[in-house]
């Protein structure tokens, strides 16, 4: 018996302008692994949604989706504000519509900055909490720390690693799609799995060089330009 393929949206949500972001880099590895003929797959990146003025035609794709995935980068301990845009422009939407998809399941690939993981875990709540609210399911998150490592480590042993967990991960979430699974499913935690001290030391060097690109010192890092007020 011949089904429909099940309809996903991959949601990037980092608010990087014209730089490879890590979002993207993990969005394009979920896409390739949703190639199949049971899926049907709509990509849309919210920073374009939003300045390019296409929310209305990605809010209809996601109010027909049988699972979208949101990934983002966890900034503030949070999400990014434009996704958090976005969430609150769909919700709108979705509020005034009475035809869309009830119980799409729903995913969140979180990445931070820090190595630990699960400080990505505050970021996973809201999305759950999006999920109730918009009478979808929340299935699971995935957690990865040290990120940017992803996208300035490419290629070296321990990313190649990091990527091949996260694989796995992704390739849990396309099962659970397809199989439409109903068992509980915990956050996955994913870090890259690289000495904490070197991590920080290399870091702080980035800062420094980001100072100096824009003209500062490195004593300038520490400005406190409010503590007047
Ligand atoms: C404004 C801003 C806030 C951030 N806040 C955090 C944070 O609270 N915790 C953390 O671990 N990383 C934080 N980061 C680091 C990003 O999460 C990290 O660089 C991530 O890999 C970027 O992903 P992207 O390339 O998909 O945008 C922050 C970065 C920026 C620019």
């Amino acid at each position: 018996m011949n089904r429909e393929p099940k309809r996903v949206v991959l949601i990037s949500s980092s608010p990087k302008v014209s730089e490879e972001s890590t979002s993207g880099l993990l969005t394009a590895r979920q896409e390739k692994l949703m190639k199949t003929e049971e899926l049907n797959v709509y990509r849309l990146d919210v920073r374009q949604s939003l300045m390019k003025g296409r929310t209305e035609a990605d809010f209809e794709a996601m109010l027909h989706a049988d699972a979208l995935v949101f990934t983002f980068p966890l900034y503030v301990f949070c999400l990014p504000g434009i996704l958090m845009r976005f969430l609150q422009d769909y919700y709108a939407y979705w509020t005034q519509r009475q035809d869309g998809v009830v119980g799409s399941r729903i995913y969140a690939v979180v990445n931070c900055g820090f190595p630990e993981a699960n400080i990505n875990q505050e970021a996973i709540r809201v999305i759950e909490s999006f999920s109730r609210n918009t009478k979808n399911s929340f299935r699971f998150g995935v957690m990865i720390g040290g990120g940017g490592m992803l996208l300035g480590a490419q290629g070296t042993p321990f990313v190649r690693k990091t990527m091949a967990e996260l694989n796995k991960a992704f390739s849990l979430m396309v099962e659970d799609i397809i199989k439409s699974r109903e068992n509980a499913v915990e956050n996955i935690a994913v870090a890259v799995n690289f000495p904490r001290k070197l991590y920080f030391f290399m870091g702080n060097k980035g800062w420094v060089s980001k100072a100096k690109t824009n003209g500062l010192k490195k004593k300038d890092l520490f400005c406190k330009p409010y503590s007047n007020y």
